[in-house]
């Protein structure tokens, strides 16, 4: 049997298993192994489908799933089959809603186990009752969430049997929301969605795209049933999680600056990397808490997330959820915004010059959290020159108070700037590393790994 030698590995190969290895508190060896391991497992063989379905990824784990009543109730029908194969063991709860769109006959078949609806039947409260129901499971997973389930559970309302079983629980939840785009993007919902992000509810979705029942399209569409399961899987990821008891605050996207009502200063910040860092920390076990600014990508799974507009608002997020283990800085967050904001369209009138925009500097987030009194063990920031790269990121480490500089070059020429791939060096007090060209989903792995090796060391 041919055998592999660390030590003839590439440097760069070398360095990010030295990396994981220490991440997962394992020799480099034994984390070679379980790579190698994870790969002929999951493999796909050659007779295949693409996505190979991970047989037993789900063994014996008990999901609770709560099916509101929304259009996209038909997509659990999937998601029950897709569970199931994969091990899991599913009890379904329909709202009175949610028989409307999908059959209990049709659900309790697919599941193999009964269907709840009452909360007040004397039977199943005999039998199960709501508190044991919404204990015996390792997770709770309500598709669809419709707009009414999400203000229940915000709101603490407890009054049929889906709300009382998500009152009474002490597992995790999480939820696949699916609305029409106008709810989902109603004062009220947006409220409920952060009162729901800060309680540590988990999120998948939803996805932009054609409604099923009016022909609009936007954000609201649920999640398909195979990411809902990817969500699923990572939450109940049974692997170690060095970042588990972790709380983690980052910031991902662009900010903008409003000029007036309908015009706004931003950047080309895509959101992608510091998304792909949320979701890497949230692999590792860490309750990441993501403040992001607008952007055209969804949400990481399994990290709450806060929308926010401008420099102000992310600052204000950022600012509750201290305190924190660790504070990642992602965003690119405008360094001024205008002086005055016009309440209505500025006009273009005829014979009038252009009107010259005053602006004033806006907070600055990392400075703020690098120096204040709730300042997290670790704090990374992220710098994007197109200039004296090395330099910048060195003032920006002393200056903000922060612990490490993510720095990249987004000149126009290097594409990073909404790209898919990223070159970044990280700037420490000791020193410097440079990560060669990579993805940045790849980035976001090897970073998430130093971050787990920093928290579990006493220094950083
Ligand atoms: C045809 C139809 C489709 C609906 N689709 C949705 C939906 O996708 N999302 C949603 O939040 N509400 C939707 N509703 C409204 C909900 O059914 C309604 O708010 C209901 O009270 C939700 O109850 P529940 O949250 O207890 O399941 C729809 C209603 C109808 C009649």
């Amino acid at each position: 049997m041919a055998s592999i030698t660390i030590r003839n590995l590439d440097d760069s190969i070398k360095e990010r298993l030295r990396v994981r290895a220490a991440a997962h508190g394992r020799s480099m060896e034994e984390e070679a192994r379980i790579i190698l391991g994870d790969l002929v497992e999951y493999a796909p063989t050659p007779v295949a489908a693409k996505t190979p379905i991970q047989r037993g990824s789900l063994s014996e784990r008990r999901i609770l799933l709560i099916i509101g009543g929304g259009i996209a109730a038909y997509k659990c029908l999937d998601l029950i089959r897709r569970l199931r194969e994969r091990g899991a063991r599913v009890r379904p709860v329909l709202t009175k809603a949610a028989e409307e769109f999908v059959t209990p006959l049709a659900i309790g078949a697919l599941a193999a186990d009964k269907v709840f609806t009452e909360l007040f039947s004397r039977e199943d409260e005999h039998d199960v009752g709501h508190i044991r129901l919404s204990r015996e499971a390792d997770l709770i997973v309500v598709a669809p969430a419709t707009a009414d389930l999400m203000a229940k559970m915000a709101n603490g309302l407890a009054n049929d049997l889906a709300s009382a079983v998500l009152m009474a629980t002490d597992k995790r939840v999480l939820i696949a929301p699916a609305m029409n785009p106008k709810m989902w993007d109603h004062p009220a919902t947006r409220r409920n969605r952060a009162t729901l992000a800060k309680d540590g509810i988990h999120f998948v979705g939803p996805g932009t795209g054609e409604m099923a029942e009016s022909g609009e399209s936007g954000a609201g569409r649920m999640a398909e049933a195979l990411e809902i399961v990817t969500a699923i899987e990572t939450l109940l990821d049974r692997r170690p999680k060095p970042l588990a008891g972790k709380t983690i605050v980052m910031t991902s996207g662009p900010t903008h600056e409003p000029i007036d009502p309908v015009r706004y200063i931003a950047n080309r910040s895509s959101g992608k990397q510091g998304h792909a860092i949320a979701a890497a920390l949230a692999r590792l076990g860490a309750t990441v808490r993501l403040v992001s600014g607008p952007v055209a990508i969804p949400d990481p799974e399994s990290v709450s997330v806060v929308h926010v507009e401008s420099a102000r608002e992310m600052r204000d997020a950022v600012e509750q959820f201290l305190p924190a283990d660790a504070a990642v800085m992602v965003a690119a967050v405008a360094d001024w915004r205008t002086a005055n904001e016009a309440g209505e369209k500025i006009k273009k009138k005829p014979g009038e010059t252009a009107p010259a925009l005053q602006m004033v500097e806006n907070p600055d987030i990392l400075a703020g959290i690098g120096h204040s009194k709730l300042r997290p063990r670790l704090v990374v920031g992220f710098a994007a020159e197109t200039q004296d790269l090395l330099n910048n990121a060195r003032v920006k480490l002393d200056k903000k108070g922060a612990d490490w500089i993510v720095a990249n070059d987004v000149s126009h020429e290097t594409g990073i700037m909404g790209g898919d791939r990223n070159a970044v060096r990280i700037v420490t007090r000791t020193g410097v590393e440079e990560w060669p060209n990579m993805s940045k989903d790849e980035v976001a792995e090897r970073l998430a790994a130093r971050i787990a090796a920093a928290l579990q060391t006493v220094e950083v």
